[in-house]
């Protein structure tokens, strides 16, 4: 084994997710792929005193470089440490699509946790392979997230029409026969930026989400696809040279009543990408002459941390749930 996360200073998801859940909030989830966007997302957690799950997808590995990954986190929890804040940090797989990946994150790049994404395949692949994920991943006391039913749109390389929401009649032999830690449901949230067209209802199945919970009380329950698409930043990428039309998401008040159920743990990546989009263009609209990445990045850094302290209050309900950590800049 290359590396132990908790030499990293990273903890599992364990007591993160179940404290949310005793709570009544959940826990941050937030996607990476460079430096700028990882402090973005420590920062803005460290100073509302959020716990924070940083999520790296396949493509973030292979963009960032699974070499490097392990030491962009421990950044992170150096940074926590010197900020004098306590907050937990997991460093997770987002959409593990193999066992081998999910190993060799375990084994070699310093990951406390893992989701198998296996909701593509028939229900007893999908059970066989996160159970095989699941009791790898335990030995070494990494928690693992598995997915049942579909989002809409794109995920893991399959493209859905329609979602396939998760039946409730099957989570509880589902999360019996696996052993996970947490499972990803589908209730109407779906990837990327067009959610929704003009003219819907934009809502997710809080009722489906309900039965879910009885099924499986107090388990920790994760939703994907949560981003809300702030139209602020819509507006400002389009006033600034760009071109994103009708994109619409999930409502903030819908994920905020979600938080306070057994939902312990939302996903966000397209949030922090549109603010960080919309402080880039700002940045450049502002003074075309700028060509030093400090300016240009250090503007979407700022709106994205701005934007993400925000989500903590407005959806996560996460503010004050460990200590406050000092602003630093
Ligand atoms: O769920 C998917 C995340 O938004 C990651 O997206 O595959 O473009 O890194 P990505
Ligand atoms: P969004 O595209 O809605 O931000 O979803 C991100 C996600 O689910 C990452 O796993
Ligand atoms: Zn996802």
């Amino acid at each position: 084994m290359k590396y132990n996360y908790k030499d990293l200073g990273l903890s599992n998801t364990k007591e993160m997710l179940n404290k949310a859940n005793r709570e009544g909030y959940a826990v941050p989830a937030f996607n990476f792929n460079n430096l700028e966007q990882l402090q973005a997302i420590i920062e803005a957690c460290v100073e509302m005193g959020a716990p924070v799950i940083l999520q790296v997808s396949p493509g973030a590995r292979n963009y960032i470089g699974k070499d490097m990954i392990p030491w962009m986190a421990k950044a992170a929890t150096s940074y926590v440490a010197a900020s004098g804040s306590d907050i937990p940090v997991a460093l997770h797989l987002d959409h593990g699509p193999s066992f081998e990946i999910a190993e060799d994150c375990i084994l070699n790049s310093g990951f406390s946790s893992v989701m198998i994404d296996a909701s593509k395949y028939d229900y007893d692949e999908n059970v066989a392979l996160s159970k095989k994920v699941a009791e790898f991943a335990h030995k070494y006391d990494v928690t693992v997230e598995a997915e049942l039913g579909v989002l809409a749109g794109i995920e893991d390389e399959v493209s859905a029409e329609e979602h396939i929401f998760t039946k409730p009649e099957e989570v509880e032999d589902f999360v019996a026969k696996t052993g996970v830690d947490s499972l990803a449901i589908a209730i109407g949230t779906s990837h990327g930026a067009y959610k929704f067209k003009p003219g819907d209802d934009p809502h997710i199945r809080l009722d489906i989400l309900k039965k879910i919970e009885e099924k499986i009380p107090g388990f920790p329950i994760v939703l994907h696809g949560s981003s809300s698409i702030p139209q602020q930043y819509v507006k400002m990428i389009n006033e600034n040279g760009g071109v994103i039309e009708d994109a619409l998401g999930i409502p903030d008040d819908q994920l905020n009543l979600a938080s306070k159920s057994a939902v312990a743990k939302i996903n966000v990546d397209s949030d922090g990408r549109l603010a960080f989009t919309a402080g880039v263009r700002k940045a450049f609209a502002d003074n075309p002459g700028e060509f030093d990445p400090r300016k240009y990045l250090g503007k979407g850094k700022e709106f994205m941390k701005k934007y993400y302290k925000e989500k903590i209050v407005d959806v996560y309900g996460a503010e004050g749930a460990y200590k406050k950590g000092t602003e630093r800049k």
